[in-house]
């Protein structure tokens, strides 16, 4: 298929590496390739210039976020910075329209100026926004109801979400929440592409309130596990 990957940071750069191996054609989109292609500075987390990436990865195509959604022949990843989605998104409606877009991102505003800060092992713990009565999936869904919309791989590290059997054999759990049954079906055949065995549904697209609030758990999980950059686990539902 030829799959599209909004975004360049590390979490998409796991499904760009992964969706490559697996024989896909790969369309990446950032906001502006020469940009992106003359960063020679690692990010704040680390992750090398996207040049660097690019030259372990041969094949994988740099376009602008607009020319990557209309290379796509009907899945999208979206892999904007959760507070910048909307917007970016929202500007690329049309290339978008019809497509089946999964949305890892979280809505995080970093540094913010709280009462009672969260300190953590890199910094003050970054504030959801929104919260409880809205998420960034339904934002992006509001804002673009021409496209399938599905919440998903947003509880893990997407190094994980591309390769679940480095933990546990694969034993854990995957969430997905969505508005549209075909493009759930889509996911879920992407996730077992991926290694997935364990993929539930959680329902309506208003489930990724959840999803997204689960973000400080996950951290919180990686701290106590002594892993402070990014978390190497799963989480299993029993039932
Ligand atoms: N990394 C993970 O494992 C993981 C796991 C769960 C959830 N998430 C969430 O998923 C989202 C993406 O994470 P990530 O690690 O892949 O990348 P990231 O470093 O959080 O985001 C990088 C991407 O956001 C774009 N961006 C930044 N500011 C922008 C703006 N003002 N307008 C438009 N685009 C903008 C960048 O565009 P350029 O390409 O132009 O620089 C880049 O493509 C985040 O919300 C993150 O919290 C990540």
């Amino acid at each position: 298929m030829k799959i599209t990957v909004l975004g360049t940071g590390g979490g998409a750069r796991a499904h760009i590496a992964r969706l490559a191996g697996l024989g896909h054609e790969v369309h990446v989109g950032t906001r502006d390739p020469q940009a992106t292609l003359a960063r020679t500075e690692p990010d704040m987390m680390g992750t090398v210039p996207f040049k660097e990436f690019l030259a372990e990865h041969p094949g994988i195509e740099l376009h602008t976020f607009g020319d990557a959604a209309a290379a796509s022949d009907g899945l999208v990843i979206n892999g904007i910075d959760g507070h910048n989605a909307v917007a970016a998104l929202s500007a690329i409606a049309d290339e978008l329209a019809g497509k089946t877009l999964i949305d890892y991102a979280v809505s995080y505003i970093y540094n913010p100026d709280v009462e009672h800060p969260w300190p953590t092992p890199w910094g003050i713990m970054p504030k959801l926004e929104p919260v409880d009565t809205d998420s960034l999936g339904e934002q992006i869904q509001r804002a673009l109801p021409g496209v399938k919309v599905v919440k998903a791989f947003v509880t893990q590290e997407q190094s994980t979400v591309v390769n679940p059997k480095t933990i546990g054999g694969g034993d854990h759990t995957m969430f997905i929440a969505g508005d549209h049954a075909d493009a759930k079906q889509q996911t879920t055949e992407l996730l077992k592409s991926y290694g997935w065995s364990d993929i539930l549904d959680l329902g309506p697209l208003v489930c990724a309130r959840g999803m997204e609030m689960y973000a400080h758990m996950h951290s919180a999980i990686g701290f106590g596990l002594g892993q402070q950059f990014g978390g190497h686990f799963g989480i299993k539902v029993v039932r």
